[in-house]
């Protein structure tokens, strides 16, 4: 037990300066939760067949605000949430740019904004060019990217990430490798998904993706937790990684199985649009996790053959 002197002088000892600021890791996280709710939103919209209920952009009919009615509320709600998105990542491209001393983070900042206008750029297109299957899929697959990035954002901004750690040594092949890996394959996965869902592909690639992910998903967590099974820092977003795995498979099937009864339906039935709505997350979902299991890995875990000196730049950079 600690005697009051010990706790009182060590209290009163100036916190180590990790440069966390608990103000930009919840404002990281606010637009992480946002751009997940968008992406909510983007598939609402495209399962509703909603894409081209409002003619023109960035106005609305000619307005700020159009009738909210029919299919119009789905768009409209979409392109709202959009604004606020692409208005949250210029703030936050601007914060890390006075405030965060990494300079890798800085151009990360920047990169996000560059994604987010390019992104609605592209969704704009889209509506002007009557929703071309390639440039709708293009549009699909960088929204995943950018939720992506916004998760690495309020990572690195995160309490953890700031917090040195002492890694531990791991072998070949690494984890950290395997879950970079994992997430590459989780991308291509997706961009076969979006193409398939707006007709620039056939299935056969989708199901095959599917295929890929299980198999690096599951090499992943297993070698992760034979030799890290101690490391409650990695054991449980593994753990997760697993889990969504499996629930994003029964997902895919649900869909698949719901679309093919509803083929000669002249209109989308609500199961089809809250199964595409569910598959589409699971896929944004298991995306995340992935490159957490990544960053996770990268943080505790010292590469095969890699030297001390590594570990303490690391630690100092982060
Ligand atoms: C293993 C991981 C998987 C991931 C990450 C994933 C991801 C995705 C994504 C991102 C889309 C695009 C959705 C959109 O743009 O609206 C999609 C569509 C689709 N996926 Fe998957 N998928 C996976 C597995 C599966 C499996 C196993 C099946 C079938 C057995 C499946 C069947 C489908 C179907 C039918 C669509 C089109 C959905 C629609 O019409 O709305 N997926 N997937």
């Amino acid at each position: 037990m600690s005697s009051p002197a010990l706790t009182q002088s060590s209290s009163s000892l100036p916190a180590p300066d990790t440069g966390y600021s608990p103000a930009l890791s919840a404002y990281t996280r606010i637009l992480a939760a946002l751009t997940f709710i968008l992406l909510g939103a983007g598939a609402l919209t495209v399962a509703k067949g909603a894409g081209l209920s409002i003619p023109d952009w960035p106005l609305a009919f000619h307005r700020l605000v159009p009738p909210y009615v029919g299919n119009i509320r789905f768009e409209y709600t979409h392109r709202v949430i959009a604004g606020v998105v692409s208005l949250m990542t210029v703030g936050l491209a601007v914060w890390l740019w006075v405030a965060d001393r990494r300079r890798w983070m800085r151009w990360l900042g920047i990169a996000a904004l560059l994604g987010v206008i390019l992104q609605a750029i592209l969704g704009g297109l889209t509506v002007l060019d009557f929703q071309p299957p390639w440039l709708t899929a293009f549009h699909a697959s960088l929204a995943q990217l950018f939720f992506l990035t916004t998760v690495a954002l309020a990572i690195f901004t995160g309490r953890h990430w700031r917090t040195p750690a002492e890694p531990r040594d791991d072998a070949s092949p690494g984890v950290f490798r395997l879950a970079v890996i994992t997430t590459a394959v989780i991308l291509l996965q997706i961009i076969f998904g979006g193409a398939y869902r707006h007709d620039a592909l056939p299935l056969w690639p989708h199901l095959a993706g599917a295929a890929a992910v299980t198999i690096t998903v599951l090499w992943t967590a297993s070698v992760a937790l034979r030799r890290h099974k101690d490391l409650a820092a990695l054991r449980r977003p593994v753990r997760w990684l697993v889990a969504v795995l499996g629930l994003q498979l029964v997902l895919g099937l649900n869909i698949y199985l719901i679309s093919r009864a509803t083929l000669s339906l002249p209109q989308a039935p609500e199961a089809s649009v809250v199964g595409a709505i569910a598959h589409l997350l699971g896929g944004a979902a298991l995306f995340a996790t992935s490159l957490f299991v990544a960053l996770r890995a990268r943080q505790h875990l010292r590469a095969p053959r890699a030297s001390g000196a590594r570990t303490a730049s690391r630690a100092v950079e982060a």
